[in-house]
């Protein structure tokens, strides 16, 4: 036991959890890949400006939630609490929008000052798409099938529902707020405080809130729907055409607005309902201003971040346990003496280089003959090397087959090495 412990809601992965990890990023890069999406790497922490402006300075992941300190030069910096703002941030101080149109993946941890459930936690894990300069929603569609794609490939898709809506311009949103701010006025007094601090500065959120006095209620609220411009009425017409006619279901959930301030038109969310509270596993939209409110030129967009965290937990659920585990031994190497350590160091690594891909693990603990041969038993290895002080002597190497009860072999290193050619 450590004295120092680690913070609340961030969690340590040990080596028998990162199996499934591994096998979920791989299918990840894997099927992002072959749509001919590109990797993006960028920085945990930003400046706190680039969240306030984008995420919007009104939402709960920057009111409430965002880790945000000050650097030893003064200056105001936050741990990125989702990664669109950052990517779009790269993007235009690398010029990657000037020529083309990127279409890109990254993955890695966010931050966010959550009260940790499962499936919530403080640093948690997204993988996330990106595309700039195409207009919806044809490519919303396709980042929609992309999702099914991977959903299959990890036999999740099952589990896993869309919902879709469209949350109109910025214009037609502000309007719709003062709506929704003036149908709530007659019923402010039996409000909690929160709710009408939600009302106040964020009425959208409302709309997909808990609360059960805003529930009762909000079946008659307005609704977006009727407040819809032109474009974005097409634009959600045609994606559900789209999704009809390439077999995808989905839901229409009037209600779907996201807790981002930088969507505009179609957005969604695919929810489970293995996870309890923490149902949404993947969630996107368009956000057509962002590029040009960080200064860029005006540039369509759209993208979704799955939370891997959530992704995991259904996964695992599906999964027998140890399917995912790390990959297998092939050979242990025994060193019966502190002596032999430094032959051994050297054998290993010449077998390594000249047989590829073989997985050797080398033992350098000089303990007794049968706690090592437990050892490289436990370890599922099917091969074991031995040194000892007789192999020092005569330059050579005992070779055992662990799951057969033939006798070990004396080899030289190049024999040894030509057996497991052969063998692998
Ligand atoms: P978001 O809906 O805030 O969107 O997060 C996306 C997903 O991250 C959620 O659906 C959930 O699975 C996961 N997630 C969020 N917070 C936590 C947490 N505290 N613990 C575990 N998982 C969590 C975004 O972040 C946008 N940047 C998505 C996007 C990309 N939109 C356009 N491009």
């Amino acid at each position: 036991m450590t004295e120092v412990k680690s913070i609340r809601g961030m969690n340590d992965l040990v080596p028998s959890d990162v199996g499934i990890w591994q096998k979920i990023e791989n299918s990840i890069r894997s099927i992002f890949g072959s749509y001919g999406y590109d990797e993006i790497r960028f920085p945990l922490v930003e400046q706190t400006k680039l969240f306030t402006r984008t995420v919007g300075e009104s939402t709960e992941i920057v009111s409430k939630e965002m880790y945000t300190f000050n650097d030893r030069s003064g200056n105001s910096v936050s741990l990125r609490p989702e990664g669109t703002a950052g990517c779009v941030r790269a993007c235009l101080e690398n010029n990657l929008l000037r020529v083309d149109s990127p279409r890109l993946w990254y993955m890695g941890p966010m931050f966010r000052y959550e009260r940790p459930q499962k499936g919530r936690s403080r640093q948690f894990h997204q993988a996330s798409a990106e595309v700039f300069g195409i207009k919806g929603p044809y490519i919303d569609v396709e980042l929609m099938l992309m999702l099914s794609s991977l959903w299959k490939d990890l036999k999740v898709d099952s589990l896993i529902k869309l919902e879709i809506n469209n949350i109109g311009n910025l214009e037609i949103r502000n309007e719709y707020k003062n709506q929704l701010q003036k149908f709530f006025k007659p019923f402010l007094k039996d409000f909690d405080k929160e709710t009408l601090r939600t009302i106040k500065e964020n009425p959208l959120r409302t709309l997909d809130s808990k609360s059960e006095s805003l529930k009762n209620i909000l079946h008659e609220a307005p609704k977006i729907v009727d407040y819809l411009d032109k474009e974005s009425k097409s634009n959600f017409e045609n994606l559900k055409e789209l999704l009809d006619q390439s077999g995808l279901s989905f839901e229409v959930n009037e209600r779907l607005v996201r807790g981002l301030d930088y969507y505009n038109s179609n957005v969604f969310e695919w929810r489970t309902k293995e996870l309890g509270a923490q149902d949404a596993v993947c969630g996107g939209g368009r956000y057509d201003s962002l590029v040009e409110l960080l200064g860029g030129k005006p540039c369509p967009a759209v993208g979704f971040s799955i939370g891997l965290e959530r992704l995991v937990l259904i996964t695992k659920d599906l999964l027998t346990e140890g399917k995912f585990s790390k990959p297998e031994l092939d050979c242990f190497f025994i060193c019966l003496t502190e002596k032999t350590f430094p032959s051994a160091i050297l054998a290993a690594e010449k077998i390594r280089q000249r047989v590829p891909g073989i997985n050797l693990k080398i033992n350098l603990e000089a303990t007794s003959a049968n706690s090592q041969f437990k050892k490289a038993d436990k370890s599922g290895a099917r091969f074991a090397l031995i040194v000892g002080e007789d192999e020092l002597k005569d330059n050579t190497i005992s070779f055992k087959d662990l799951r057969s009860k033939s006798e070990q072999d004396k080899l030289t290193l190049d024999q040894t090495i030509e057996k497991l050619i052969e063998i692998f």
